[in-house]
Parts: C-alpha cells; sequence; structure tokens
C-alpha cells in the first residue's frame, strides 16, 4: 500500500502513523521527522529546513521533495510506504506523481484527517515528544503512566521548539492555506479518504483500518 497522511498541524497524523505502521509494517516517512533528525545531525539540509521550520514556514519545495525522491528509492519502499506531512503543496503533488510515475507505482489512498482550526492549539501546545523513540504524548489527552517518561521505552519527554504558541499561529496559517488546493488535487483523483480527527485516538484508527481493509491492493 502507498499510502499519504494528511492533516493540519496537530489533526494526529504522527499519533496514527505509529499505528499504522506497527500494524501494516509500511516504512514511516516524515518529513518533519526527516528535518528534525538533520537538525540534530547538524548537517546543512538541517541548516537550511530550520531557518523556515523556527518560523513556522514551509522548507522550499525543492529541497523537501529532493529528501522524498531519495526516501522513496529505498529498498524497504518497495512493497509499500506512509507518507506522512509530505506533499504539502500542490507541487509537491505534482512531483511525487512524478516519482511514482518514473518507477511504475501510485497513491492507493490520501487519509486526510480532518480537524477543525480551533482544536489544534491546544494539542499542539500540550504535545511531548520522547527523545528516545520519538513517541508522541499529549499533557491531557494522551498522558504517560509517569510523567515526564516515555511509557514505550523509559526515554525523557520534551516539547518540540515549533510548539510554543506563537510559533503553531504561524504553521496553522501557512498549512491551512495549502490544504484545500491539495484536497481538490486528490479528490480529483478519486483517492481522498476523508476521516474525522476529532475523536478517541483509538476510535481514528478503527476508521483508517477500515478504510485500509477495503482497499483493494
Ligand atoms: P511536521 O513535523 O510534519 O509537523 P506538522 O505538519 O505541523 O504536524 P505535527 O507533527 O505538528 O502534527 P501531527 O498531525 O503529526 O499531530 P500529532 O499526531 O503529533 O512538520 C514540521 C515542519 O517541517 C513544518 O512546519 C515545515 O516547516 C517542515 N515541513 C515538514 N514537511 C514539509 C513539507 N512537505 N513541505 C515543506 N515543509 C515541510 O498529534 C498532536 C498532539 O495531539 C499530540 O500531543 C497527540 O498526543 C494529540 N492527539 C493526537 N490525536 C489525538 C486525538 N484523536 N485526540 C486527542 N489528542 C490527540
Ligand atoms: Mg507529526
Amino acid at each position: 500500500m502507498n499510502l499519504i497522511l494528511m492533516g493540519l498541524p496537530g489533526a494526529g497524523k504522527g499519533t496514527q502513523a505509529e499505528r499504522i505502521v506497527e500494524k501494516y509494517g509500511l516504512p514511516h516517512i516524515s518529513t518533519g521527522d526527516m528535518f528534525r533528525q538533520a537538525i540534530k545531525d547538524e548537517t546543512g539540509l538541517g541548516l537550511e529546513a530550520k531557518r523556515y521550520m523556527d518560523k513556522g514556514e514551509l522548507v522550499p519545495d525543492e529541497v523537501t521533495v529532493g529528501i522524498v525522491n531519495e526516501r522513496l528509492a529505498k529498498d524497504d519502499c518497495k512493497e509499500g510506504f506512509l507518507l506522512d506531512g509530505f506533499p504539502r503543496t500542490v507541487a509537491q503533488a505534482e512531483s511525487l506523481e512524478r516519482i511514482l510515475a518514473d518507477t511504475g507505482r501510485r497513491i492507493d489512498a490520501v487519509l486526510y484527517i480532518k480537524m477543525d482550526q480551533s482544536k489544534l492549539m491546544a494539542r499542539l501546545t500540550g504535545r511531548r515528544i520522547c527523545s528516545q523513540c520519538g513517541a508522541t504524548y499529549h499533557l491531557v489527552f494522551n498522558p504517560p503512566a509517569k510523567e515526564g517518561v516515555c511509557d514505550k521505552c523509559g526515554g525523557d519527554l520534551h516539547q518540540r521548539p515549533d510548539d510554543k504558541e506563537e510559533t503553531v499561529t504561524a504553521r496553522l496559517e501557512v498549512n491551512a492555506k495549502q490544504q484545500q488546493p491539495l484536497l481538490d488535487f486528490y479528490s480529483h483523483q478519486g483517492c481522498l479518504q476523508e476521516i474525522d480527527g476529532d475523536r478517541d485516538i483509538e476510535d481514528v484508527f478503527e476508521s483508517i483500518e477500515t478504510i485500509l481493509g477495503s482497499l483493494n491492493v
């Protein structure tokens, strides 16, 4: 299965990706995670991406498409993949079409987690991430058993630098502007699947399982 997870910042892409990857064994390709890793490793890509991410802006298309192209060429993507947070512009979606067509592949489903923008500030400012395994928590909606400690690996939980209120406001604005044309693009292709993201995490996942179970792939 070749899948895309779409949704505004905080809609639950990463949270659902953890579950999809566990159940279906697909490689998880999150452009945000790739940029954060590059920042941690202090590479040239990391330095460039940081300039945009700190302001809540999108990293330029050519940079983002380049890293996805390289990643999709790896062997573990031959049997399928889960893209999270890519594409985010129509130009990125068109580049993705070309990359996949060159290797005889196509997207099977775009899972769009729909959330009202007004509810996302609380989700993002309350988010905490495990420094070791990357698992996602929320102070209120999905707290760890022990405060500040990852249930899965015992690692420390931290806040993403772009989850401060000022940056979240910019991210929501930038992403909301790009989202509709992208939804139109995939709706036109007939592969868009809309999921109500304003429910319990496990209920959202159940809807995703139903959709994936009905795909003819
Ligand atoms: P990225 O890391 O992709 O961030 P994002 O799109 O802003 O999305 P988030 O990761 O913040 O949200 P999410 O939907 O994964 O939510 P989560 O599951 O964590 O990108 C970061 C930056 O990198 C971008 O701003 C940009 O600069 C750059 N970038 C990345 N991709 C790019 C691209 N293609 N082009 C250009 N630039 C790019 O959940 C959020 C919180 O809510 C958590 O605390 C979670 O526990 C909680 N939660 C989740 N689901 C529920 C639920 N159902 N009920 C209650 N709480 C829930
Ligand atoms: Mg995410």
